[in-house]
C-alpha cells in the first residue's frame, strides 16, 4: 500500500477510536448516547458500527497535535476544515458520527448527524472525497454485509445509515446504503459481482420513490442484477418501520410488499397524473405500453396487457395493435 494511504488509514482508525470512546465512556457523549439508544440501538450495535460522538471544539485536532502528526497529512485527511489562514479545525462538532468503512473494514470517512431538530443546519454532514474515500464507489456497510450477500446471492439497498443499522440489529445482515446520493454504475458493478438479486428498499416518500426510479433504471441498464422494489408501508422509511414493528413484520414486508420492475414503473407513471382526464389517460396508456414492450417474455407481456385492458376498460386487441410497432422497433 502507498505509504500515504497507510498513514491516513491509521489516522482514521485513531479518530474512530477517539470518537467512539467519547460517545460511550465520557460525560460529553452522554446526550449523543441517549439519542442513539432512544432510537433503539443497543450497545452491541453501537460497537459493531463504530458509532461515535464529536463534541464541540477541536478535540481531534488537539489529540493529533499531542502525537505530533504532520500538518500536510492532517490536511489531506479531510477530517478538518482549513481556514483562510491555513489553520485546521475539526470538521465534525456536536454530532453523532457514523463511521464509513471500506469493503475491508477500514474507516475511511464519517457522516455526522445533528442531535436536535434545527432547520438552519443540514441533518447530515459528510466527509468530502479524499485519498481514502471515493464516494461513487463506496457503499455503506459493504464490509459487514458482503459474506451474507455472497451466501444469499441477494442484497438489500437502503437509503440511509439508520436503515442499514436498524435492519442489521434486527438480523437482516445483507443491507447496504447508497448514502443519500444517487446510485452509481460503479456501485452497481460491485454489487453484481457478489449478488444475483437486489431489493431496493428506499423511503416511501416522494424523494425515495424518485431515487428508486433512478436506481432501478441504472440497474436495468447494467442488466446483471435482477431487481425488485420493496414498498415500506405507512409512508415510513425502513428504520421507522422497524421501530414501530418487529423484525418478523419487516421480514414479511421484504417477502410480500414486493413489486417487479414493470409494476413499479407502471405505478410510477401514474404519479401526478389525473387518469380521469382522457388526454392524460391516453398519454399514460402510451407510456405504459412503452414499459410493457420492454418485457421479453410474450406470456408475461400478455399478462400486463390484459391488466392494462381491465384497468381502463379497453379492448385487449386495441392494446395489442398499439404495442406491435414498439415491439418491432426493438428487433
Ligand atoms: P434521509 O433524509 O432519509 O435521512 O436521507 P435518514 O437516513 O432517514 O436519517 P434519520 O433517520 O433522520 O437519521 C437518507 C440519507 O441521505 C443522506 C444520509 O446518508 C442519509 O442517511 N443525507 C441526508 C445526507 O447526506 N445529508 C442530509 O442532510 C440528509
Ligand atoms: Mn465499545
Ligand atoms: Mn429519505
Ligand atoms: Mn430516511
Ligand atoms: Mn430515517
Amino acid at each position: 500500500v502507498d505509504p500515504e494511504v497507510k498513514a491516513l488509514r491509521e489516522l482514521y482508525a485513531e479518530a474512530t477510536k477517539l470518537y467512539h470512546h467519547l460517545l460511550v465512556n465520557t460525560a460529553s457523549g452522554e446526550k449523543a448516547l441517549t439519542y442513539l439508544t432512544s432510537r433503539g440501538l443497543d450497545e452491541k450495535t453501537i460497537d459493531a458500527f463504530m458509532l461515535g460522538y464529536a463534541p464541540e471544539g477541536n478535540i481531534l485536532y488537539d489529540y493529533f497535535q499531542t502525537q505530533k502528526v504532520d500538518y500536510q497529512l492532517l490536511r489531506k485527511s479531510e477530517l478538518f476544515v482549513e481556514w483562510s489562514d491555513g489553520s485546521l479545525h475539526d470538521r465534525f462538532t456536536n454530532r453523532v458520527l457514523f463511521t464509513i468503512r471500506d469493503s475491508t473494514g477500514h474507516p475511511i470517512a464519517f457522516s455526522g448527524r445533528k442531535l436536535t431538530q434545527n432547520d438552519d443546519e443540514p441533518k447530515y454532514i459528510n466527509s468530502p472525497e479524499s485519498l481514502l474515500f471515493n464516494k461513487s464507489a463506496e457503499l455503506f456497510n459493504l464490509d459487514l454485509a458482503k459474506d451474507t450477500i455472497k451466501k444469499q446471492k441477494h442484497v438489500i439497498l437502503f437509503e440511509g445509515f439508520m436503515d442499514v443499522i436498524a435492519a442489521f440489529q434486527a438480523g437482516i445482515q445483507n443491507g447496504v446504503a447508497s448514502m443519500g446520493t444517487s446510485l452509481t454504475t460503479e456501485q452497481v458493478q460491485r454489487l453484481s459481482r457478489m449478488s444475483d438479486g437486489i431489493s431496493i428498499s428506499y423511503d416511501s416518500d416522494m424523494a425515495g420513490q424518485k431515487a428508486t426510479k433512478r436506481a432501478l433504471d441504472l440497474i436495468t441498464q447494467q442488466g446483471r442484477l435482477s431487481a425488485q422494489i420493496i414498498h415500506i408501508p405507512d409512508n415510513q422509511d425502513p428504520d421507522e418501520y422497524l421501530r414501530s414493528n418487529d423484525a418478523t413484520a419487516f421480514n414479511q414486508v421484504l417477502v410480500h410488499n414486493v413489486e417487479d420492475p414493470v409494476t413499479f414503473n407502471l405505478r410510477y407513471l401514474q404519479i401526478d397524473r389525473n387518469l380521469n382526464n382522457q388526454t392524460e389517460m391516453f398519454a399514460y396508456i402510451s407510456d405504459a405500453l412503452t414499459v410493457i414492450a420492454t418485457v421479453k417474455e410474450p406470456v408475461i407481456r400478455e399478462q400486463f396487457l390484459r391488466q392494462l385492458a381491465n384497468e381502463f376498460d379497453l379492448s385487449y386487441d386495441a392494446l395489442q395493435d398499439q404495442i406491435r410497432p414498439l415491439l418491432l422497433q426493438k428487433q
